[in-house]
C-alpha cells in the first residue's frame, strides 16, 4: 500500500515558531516532526510515500528527506499552492495513488501504535483511528453507537464522546471522487471530516480504537506533550 504524508498548511497556531520554518520541520526531542509520521508509515511496511507540502518550504523538505533512501523509503513530492485544507492536499495524491488504496497521515501527528496489520488487512472503503482524549473539542469527534461511528463533528463545542479522530486514514480510490464534490467549510477549507462523513453515509467506514500514545503537535501545549513522550521513549531506548 502506498502512503501519503500531508505537511502543508500554515502552522498558524505555532507562530512565531513557524514564521520562517515549516511546522513539520520543527524539532520534537531529537528530530524534526516529519520523521515521526514517516517512521510510522515505514514501520507499517509502507515504503512508497508522497509528501505534500506548501510552496514556501517545499525545498526544505527535499533537502532534508531527499529520495528517502536514508530511511529505506521511496519519496515523491507534491506542492500544495495554498493551504486549502487537508482534503484539498489529499486530492493532489490522485495520480500517485493510481487507483490503489492509500494510507494517509497528517505530518503533525505522532503515534505509538503499529499499523502494519491495518495496512495488510485493508481492502476497500475507508478506515479511521479513534483515541480517547481529555480535550476532544480540539479535534474531529465521532458520534458513536457502540463501536459504530454514526457521523463525525469537526471541533464541536460540546463533544458527544471523549474520542478524537486521529490524523491517520485509509481510503480506497473513491476518495478522489468524493474530494472533487466537496465544498469549502466555514473556515474556507476542504475538510477531511466531510470526506469521512461521505464514507460513513455510504456505510463504507470502519473505525479502530487506538491504545498507544497519540498526539498532534500543532499547538504549543501539544508540542510539549509530544516532545515529552518522544523524550521518554528516546531515553528508554538509550538505557536498554
Ligand atoms: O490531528 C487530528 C485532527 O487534524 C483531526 O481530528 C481533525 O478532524 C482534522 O481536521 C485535523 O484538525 P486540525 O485543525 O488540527 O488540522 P490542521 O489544520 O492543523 O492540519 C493538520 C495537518 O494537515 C497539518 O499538519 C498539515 C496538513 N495540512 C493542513 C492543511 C490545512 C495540509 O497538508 N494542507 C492544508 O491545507
Amino acid at each position: 500500500m502506498k502512503g501519503v504524508i500531508l505537511a502543508g498548511g500554515m502552522g498558524t497556531r505555532l507562530k512565531p515558531l513557524t514564521s520562517i520554518t515549516n511546522k513539520h520541520l520543527i524539532g520534537i526531542f531529537d528530530k524534526p516532526m516529519i520523521l515521526y509520521p514517516l517512521e510510522s508509515l515505514i514501520k507499517a511496511g509502507v515504503k512508497e510515500i508522497l509528501v505534500v507540502s506548501g510552496r514556501e518550504n517545499y525545498g526544505h523538505f527535499v533537502e532534508f528527506l531527499g529520495s528517502g533512501s536514508d530511511y529505506g523509503a521511496n519519496l515523491t513530492y507534491k506542492v500544495q499552492d495554498k493551504a486549502g485544507g487537508i482534503a484539498e492536499a489529499l486530492g493532489l495524491a490522485e495520480n500517485f495513488a493510481s487507483g490503489q488504496p492509500i494510507i494517509v497521515i497528517l505530518g503533525d501527528n505522532l503515534f505509538e501504535d503499529s499499523f502494519s496489520k491495518y495496512v495488510k488487512s485493508f481492502k476497500n472503503g475507508a478506515r479511521i483511528f479513534l483515541k480517547k482524549v481529555p480535550d476532544p473539542e480540539r479535534f474531529g469527534v465521532p458520534v458513536l453507537e457502540g463501536r459504530k461511528v454514526l457521523r463525525i463533528l469537526e471541533k464541536p463545542q460540546q463533544p458527544p464522546t471523549p474520542y478524537a479522530v486521529t490524523g491517520l486514514y485509509q481510503y480506497d480510490s473513491e476518495v478522489f471522487k468524493i474530494i472533487k464534490k466537496l465544498k469549502p467549510s466555514a473556515r474556507g477549507e476542504l475538510e477531511i471530516t466531510d470526506v469521512n462523513n461521505a464514507y460513513i453515509k455510504k456505510g463504507r467506514m470502519l473505525a479502530e480504537f487506538l491504545g498507544g500514545f497519540w498526539s498532534d503537535a500543532g499547538t504549543f501545549e501539544s508540542l510539549v506533550t509530544a516532545t515529552q513522550w518522544a523524550m521518554e521513549k528516546g531515553l528508554k531506548k538509550v538505557k536498554k
